[in-house]
């Protein structure tokens, strides 16, 4: 599979991220495991979790994809050959909200036992904690890289101008920076005045601060949970608006031209953009993760990409 740089100078990951948020929970371990061989068969290695994943689901309390995930490394003795991304700061069973040091470092240290690792690839502040202070955050990860207990730092649901002003703090105190962020974002733009707390879209502004900064997007709930193709899952309701009236009838002229799904045109779309958007996108059976991958294969012309621009005010320049 390709790959392609986090940030300036970060490690190279796997063009198409897997997201596991369900596995091992909802999702049960034959198939998350099944799930997982697929997606290493097919040359995947850029795996994402989180500490609280999935302590929404009945019957679950936080943690359960992170022990799945572990399970799965030990039993196929890959751990060397795959890249682990895993996120804390949001509550799960008794653990407390938030990202101060003491926090940071007591989850680190849980989910790389429940993962049985000894070095987290990539660890994300799950979101912006803004009662801690930047610097507080950053130093705490500077101890972890120290020790060898990570050794990349993203974040995920962050406003440009949080992720600017921490690029500028740790620029000037040499600390490890963000090289990534991770961000709920689509082909189709949030219906205006949505609001997705905790999470966050992606907006102009962001796009804009990646691109000039050279910190990678990385797009969650790509495929709005496949709603682009299936039609026993309508839209969100957060995404009906007259602009992707319009560009939902664009992708769907383009998917059908090209003889491809639109979920596939969504992630080629993503990963053709400039800078290229790496989706990190969930499947939760073998068909959906094939026609996922070959959504890796498309190639999308400069008329196609101009033609998909269409209307809007999110603009992937
Ligand atoms: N940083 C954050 O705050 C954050 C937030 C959310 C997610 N994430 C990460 O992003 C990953 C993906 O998120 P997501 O599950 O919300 O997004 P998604 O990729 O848009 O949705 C995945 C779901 O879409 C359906 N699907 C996938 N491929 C399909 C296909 N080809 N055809 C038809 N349906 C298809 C399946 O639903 P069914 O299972 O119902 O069939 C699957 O579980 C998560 O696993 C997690 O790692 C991060």
């Amino acid at each position: 599979m390709k790959k392609l740089r986090l940030g300036i100078d970060g490690p190279k990951v796997s063009a198409l991220c897997l997201g596991t948020m369900y596995f091992g929970n909802r999702i049960d371990r034959n198939t998350s495991y099944d799930l997982l061989d697929q997606y290493a068969a097919a040359g995947g290695s850029f795996l994402d979790t989180a500490n609280n994943y999935a302590a929404w689901v009945p019957g679950f309390e936080g943690g359960e994809s992170e022990i799945l995930l572990g399970q799965w490394l030990r039993d196929r003795q890959n751990r060397e050959g795959m890249f682990i991304a895993t996120k804390s700061g949001f509550g799960y069973a008794g653990v407390t909200p938030g990202l101060n040091a003491e926090q940071i470092e007591k989850e680190c240290e849980n989910s790389l036992r429940r993962l049985g690792i000894e070095t987290i690839d990539l660890y994300y502040s799950h979101w912006d904690d803004r009662d801690i202070s930047i610097e507080e955050r950053m130093k705490a990860y500077e101890n972890l890289v120290n020790k060898g207990k990570i050794r990349y730092v993203g974040a995920s649901n962050h406003r440009a101008w949080r992720m600017e002003e921490a690029r500028i703090l740790c620029q000037s105190q040499n600390l490890p920076a963000y090289c990534c962020i991770q961000q709920r974002f689509t082909y189709l733009h949030p219906a205006p005045g949505v609001n997705f707390h905790p999470q966050v879209a992606a907006n102009d502004d962001l796009i804009d601060f990646c691109r000039n900064r050279e910190v990678t997007l990385l797009a969650y709930t790509p495929l709005l949970k496949g709603s682009y193709s299936r039609t026993d899952r309508p839209l969100p309701e957060t995404y009906k608006s007259p602009t992707n009236d319009i560009r939902l009838a664009t992708l769907k002229s383009v998917a059908a031209d090209m003889g491809v799904m639109e979920n596939q045109l969504v992630l080629a779309w993503l990963l053709q953009q400039d800078p290229p958007v790496i989706p990190v996108v969930g499947a939760s059976n073998r068909a959906q993760l094939s026609e996922n991958l070959a959504g890796l294969d498309i190639r999308l012309s400069v008329d196609q990409l101009e033609k998909l621009k269409c209307v809007g005010t999110v603009k992937v320049f």
